[in-house]
């Protein structure tokens, strides 16, 4: 009778410990996943190095406020801006800039990578344009530009 007890009171204690650890070792790289895709905060500076947005080339960040991808571009040395990647079309995801332009891969728009005006449609409104700063070696996503 005694052996009975002790033995549902150790099966208890193992399902107990067992589902313990089977959380922590399911929740760390859970939490630590979540934190890290979890778009920044508004508010937040985003912020990208120089180096590695070449003239002509393209780094990809994300609108803290949106979550959409946005390209922070150097059409020319030391020229910075960015714009949305969002399509002003109907929304899909522009490709990232390649001469001098982003092309849309659903209807076939372009848009300058410069200004972000559009060179071909069916898009008739520019893409959206954010400021660009550098400070050192360093590139921060500023507010959209009106
Ligand atoms: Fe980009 Fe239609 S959504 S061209």
């Amino acid at each position: 009778m005694d052996g009975g007890i002790a033995a549902v009171a150790l099966g208890g204690a193992g399902l107990l410990t067992g589902s313990l650890t089977a959380s922590f070792g399911r929740d760390r790289p859970t939490a630590k996943a979540r934190q890290s895709a979890a778009p920044a905060p508004a508010g937040t500076p985003v912020t990208v190095a120089a180096a590695s947005v070449p003239v002509g080339g393209s780094a990809q960040v994300k609108d803290p406020a949106s979550g959409d991808a946005v390209y922070v571009v150097q059409p020319k040395a030391g020229q910075y801006c960015a714009f949305s990647s969002v399509c002003t079309h109907s929304g899909c995801a522009v490709d990232a800039p390649k001469d001098g332009q982003l092309y849309c891969p659903c209807h076939g728009s372009r848009f300058d990578a410069a200004t972000g005006a559009v060179l071909n449609g069916p898009a008739t409104r520019p893409l959206p344009k954010y400021r660009v700063t550098k400070e050192g070696d360093s590139l921060h996503l500023g507010p959209l530009e009106g």
